[in-house]
């Protein structure tokens, strides 16, 4: 979400031209991180024997901006700086649609006093934004992120004393923001200054240097937030100098700094590379870098190390990973949480869905819901259809945009329609909801890209903030649409006695989610072990019912789609109306068998398996002896609140048909004849 990017140079002089190449290579590279805007912020003409900063930002991708750069003759592309930060951002929005005015850098006002680039969710910006709007700070833009350069500005302003320093007024500022943020700062009070901190998002800077870098130490300063300018700055001096490893990162002209959102954009300029830790405040002056926290916890490291990285730059774009599917396969922990960032109060058992509020009551008026995706996000509705039933006690139907619209399905103005879509653009899907809308009913967009089409024509919707899926396979996506919609359930039942304690079991899965998820990656090996027997087979069936039937359908079109194999997700119940015919002892047959309501019958559909000669694969909880004593093989996952186990299940067959469609040969990312974004009918 959003990548990040500022490059300090003290090394030897640089064309404006060369730090513009420079900022805007950095962002193509991360460039997968977002893509509806992006924007540059650079040292200005001096005023006055004052600095000043230009900003530029063009909606569109990347390759718009650096257009506007090159065409833009007022911008000296070849004066000579010897020293120059500059900031850089390419986005993917949130809050705020894609525009010039919502994209980063962000300022602090007219003047360009501050500026910043953020990647994360700041949840209290309405807050902040209000008192600063009390305050008479005026806001130009839709987005979280304003409120930071508006916020240090007025810090600034009311300073007590003349000489606060940068990093000091940074540390006040990240004391006052609940979310997530990685932050570059740039201000025309510091020239030649630069500030990152970091809390929940990725940060690291790179240090190019003349001189050799290995395992060096970088010591924290706590409580730099008692330090003013002038006696900061002889302390700073002191704390560099008496670290005697780190000669090589203070000589102003051996060095040159990158600050990036992921090692991408760093890697073809140096590979010695400092991560940051959540809250710590790196700054970088006279060609120094020192890290400051505001006070040191039990156990916590005094320094951080100058890392090597070893990774060639073709590898770090996927970070450790064969192929894009597979990173967003293991990003789930990380994005289903993102999906209930500042959501869901754990503490009070609560959950709000900003996009919603508004709506809930004529929501709960409703005569019915309707379900309408396509592909993965249809099953995403599959899946939370009967938990949608019990909790909101209203009757909901699950469509396929398509269908739904060749069937001229009625649609009443009390109907309540939710639009389910990654990229808010399937044309199948946007067709049903301009259908639903011109017969009245409510519409409620749940898609994973703000400012697409189903984003800006449905009445209210549900963001899931799962980042980026690049992958034409639709993982992380999926997951983060299933706890959106639990959320929804959540959220429509809060004042229902009788559901208490049927919510608090479900709120309490939802904690416990993104650990189950890493426990449910480590069986990635002996899910390779797996597709090693069956990656030469014709057909795969994969059989299931109840919660986990949605885990099936999904499990078999991920199958079919990157691996080229026959596939098919069964309900279990049907078994012996028809597929049963299919089974003997050559058939490859997955069976997903949890303990739910539905396991005793689960077991009948397996006896009847195994009675043909069948030698199921089955995905089940750990312990369970019943199970394992029928398998050929088994899959076995932490369990967890019945609702919530398709979150779970599906893990292991989207790690097959990844392993299958490696094992077979086939481009993973790119399947042949699909595309990310089906935009036609
Ligand atoms: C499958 C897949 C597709 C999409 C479908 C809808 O892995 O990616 O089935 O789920 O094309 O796309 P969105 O969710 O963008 O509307």
């Amino acid at each position: 979400m959003c990548g990040i990017f500022a490059y300090l140079n003290y090394r030897v002089p640089r064309t404006r031209k060369e730090i513009f190449d420079t900022l805007v290579k950095g962002l193509q590279r991360l460039e997968y991180r977002g893509y509806d805007s992006a924007g540059v912020a650079v040292d200005g003409p001096r005023k006055e024997g004052n600095g000043s900063i230009c900003l530029f930002k063009k909606r569109g991708k990347v390759k718009a901006l650096d257009e506007v750069l090159c065409k833009n003759d007022s911008i000296y592309l070849d004066a000579e700086l010897d020293v120059h930060f500059g900031i850089a951002h390419t986005r993917w929005a949130t809050h705020g649609e894609p525009s010039a005015v919502n994209s980063h850098p962000h300022r602090s006002d007219k003047n360009n006093e501050f500026v910043v680039i953020h990647n994360g969710i700041i949840t209290n910006y309405k807050e902040l934004r209000k008192y600063l709007n009390s305050k008479g700070y005026e806001f130009e833009s839709d987005t979280d992120t304003e409120v930071i350069p508006k916020l240090i500005k007025y810090l600034y302003d009311n300073r007590e004393n003349d000489y606060v320093s940068f990093s000091t007024l940074v540390e006040r500022v990240i004391q006052q923001l609940e979310g997530a943020f990685a932050l570059v700062f740039k201000s025309i009070h510091f020239p030649g200054e630069a500030i990152a901190t970091r809390r929940g998002s990725p940060l690291l800077i790179g240090v190019r240097s003349k001189y050799e870098l290995s395992r060096e130490q970088i010591p924290i300063q706590y409580n730099s937030g008692d330090f003013i300018a002038g006696v900061q700055k002889r302390n700073f001096r002191n704390r560099v100098d008496s670290s005697t490893s780190l000669h090589s990162v203070c000589d102003r002209k051996a060095v040159e700094f990158y600050f990036a959102s992921d090692a991408s954009a760093i890697i073809e300029h140096t590979n010695k590379v400092v991560y940051l830790e959540d809250d710590d405040i790196a700054a970088v002056a006279e060609g120094k870098l020192s890290l400051h926290r505001v006070s040191r916890c039990a156990g916590e490291e005094s320094a951080r190390v100058i890392q090597t990285l070893q990774m060639e730059l073709q590898q770090i774009m996927k970070g450790n990973f064969k192929a894009f599917m597979q990173k967003e396969i293991f990003e789930q922990p990380e994005s289903v949480f993102n999906t209930m960032r500042g959501r869901i109060c754990f503490d009070t058992n609560t959950v709000v869905l900003g996009g919603l509020k508004d709506h809930l009551k004529e929501i709960r008026r409703c005569r019915r819901l309707i379900i309408i995706g396509c592909g993965t996000s249809f099953h995403a509705g599959v899946a939370t259809r009967q938990i949608l039933e019990e909790l909101t006690e209203l009757p909901v139907m699950v469509e396929l945009a398509s269908d739904f619209l060749d069937r001229i399905t009625p649609v009443f103005r009390d109907d309540v329609c939710f639009f389910i879509s990654q990229s808010g653009e399937t044309a199948d899907t946007l067709m049903a909801l301009r259908y639903c809308k011109e017969r009245g009913a409510l519409t409620v967009g749940v898609t994973n890209t703000v400012g697409s089409s189903i984003c800006r024509e449905t009445d209210c919707g549900i963001h899931i903030n799962a980042g980026p899926e690049i992958g034409v396979a639709s993982t992380k996506a999926y997951t983060s649409q299933f706890v959106a919609l639990i959320m929804f359930a959540l959220m429509m039942s809060e004042d229902r006695l009788s559901l208490q304690k049927r919510r608090l079991e479900i709120i309490s899965g939802l904690r416990q989610l993104p650990v189950l998820i890493k426990q449910v990656l480590a069986l990635d090996e002996h899910i390779n072990r797996i597709a090693e027997e069956l990656y030469q087979q014709r057909s795969l069936l994969v059989m299931g019912r109840g919660y986990n039937y949605a885990t099936c359908l999904e499990g078999a079109l991920k199958i079919k789609e990157i691996t080229y194999m026959h596939s098919e997700g069964i309900l279990a119940g049907e078994l012996k109306h028809g597929p049963l015919a299919l089974i003997d002892k050559d058939m490859p047959v997955i069976m997903v068998v949890m303990r739910d309501a539905c396991y005793t019958k689960c077991h009948n559909a397996l006896q009847q398996v195994t009675a043909r000669q069948g030698r199921p694969i089955i995905i089940c909880c750990r312990d369970d002896p019943e199970i394992t004593r029928c398998a050929y093989k088994t899959v076995e996952l932490p369990q967890t609140v019945d609702c919530l186990q398709g979150i779970l299940s599906v893990i292991p067959l989207q790690l097959l048909s990844f392993h299958l469609a490696v094992l077979r040969g086939y481009d993973v990312d790119c399947p042949r004849n699909l595309a990310k974004s089906v935009t036609v009918e």
